[in-house]
């Protein structure tokens, strides 16, 4: 049996967190959103109609949030963000979740694609 040291099955390491190798489904993801994310972001990710959270869910089409690494709004989903509405989605969603919602946010921008 020779098959160890093939350096593969080593899980999960910092760089697969900011790969872009990774499998996402939008389409799944944008199912996901619309469950969790809509009535704070809306429908069109600029924020939700009649809502008055302090602060404000973030514009997800912004370059502000659009500028951040998917790693770090991967995180952001996950752990979400103290003293905000912003709750923690690990225990709801899991980690493939938070990738396809994210794939999906990724599409808010409008006209800008996706890096080639
Ligand atoms: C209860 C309301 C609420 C829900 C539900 C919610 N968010 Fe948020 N979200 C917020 C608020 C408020 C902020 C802004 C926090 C701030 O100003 O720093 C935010 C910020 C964000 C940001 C930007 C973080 C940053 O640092 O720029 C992302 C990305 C995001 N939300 C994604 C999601 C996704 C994806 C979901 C669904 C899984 C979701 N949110 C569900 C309220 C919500």
């Amino acid at each position: 049996m020779a098959l160890a040291g093939l350096g593969f099955g080593g899980g999960m390491q910092a760089r697969d967190l900011s790969s872009s190798a990774k499998e996402r489904d939008p389409v799944s993801g944008r199912e996901i959103y619309v469950n969790t994310c809509i009535r704070c972001h809306g429908i069109d990710g600029k924020g939700a109609l009649g809502i008055n959270l302090v602060p404000k869910p973030a514009d997800l089409t912004s370059a502000k949030v659009q500028d951040h690494l998917d790693a770090t709004l991967f995180l952001r989903i996950h752990d979400g963000k103290v003293n905000t509405a912003m709750g923690a989605w690990k225990h709801a969603l899991s980690d493939d979740e938070i990738w396809d919602v994210l794939a999906y946010v990724r599409t808010l921008t409008g006209p800008r694609e996706s890096a080639p």
